[in-house]
């Protein structure tokens, strides 16, 4: 049965151009309820723990500069089926093929700064949410 719950960031690229009141708006209005939130910055060591999967990628030196380079909004979201639901809100990874309509359409800015990033499974949901938050700091 597919879980209720996602995490997400609001990455630097869309902190920085004053969006996160409107992806927190379009999140809330696609019926996600907020269970946590945080706006920090990550350190370069953090960032590559956090997308330790992509390690032996091209990209990962660049992303993880890229996700420590300014402060981010960090969140665990519920809603039903929530992690399909909003790999769909935010759409293709590289916003030239996302759809319209999703963050990542509307705020993205390449394939590297793409505005936000959400969960690819309930299991890393669980290891995301983890990853930054305790069980204080969840409502
Ligand atoms: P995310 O994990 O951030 O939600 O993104 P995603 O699932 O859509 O994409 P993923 O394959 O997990 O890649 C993680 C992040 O790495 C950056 N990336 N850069 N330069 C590149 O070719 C490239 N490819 C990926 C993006 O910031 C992507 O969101
Ligand atoms: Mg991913």
């Amino acid at each position: 049965m597919a879980g209720n719950k996602t995490f997400t960031m609001i990455k630097p690229d869309a902190v920085e151009a004053n969006n996160i009141g409107p992806i927190l708006a379009m999140i809330n209005k696609a019926g996600f309820k907020i269970l946590a939130m945080k706006y920090m910055r990550l350190t370069k060591e953090q960032a590559g723990m956090f997308y330790e999967v992509h390690k032996e990628r091209p990209f990962y030196g660049e992303l993880t500069e890229y996700m420590s380079s300014g402060p981010i909004v960090a969140a665990i979201l519920t809603k039903d089926n929530a992690v399909t639901d909003y790999r769909k809100l935010i759409g293709a990874t590289d916003p030239t093929k996302a759809e319209d309509g999703t963050i990542r359409k509307l705020f993205a800015k390449s394939i590297a700064a793409n505005a936000v990033h959400g969960s690819d499974s309930d299991e890393n949901a669980d290891i995301e949410s983890n990853f930054f938050f305790s069980s204080l700091e969840r409502f």
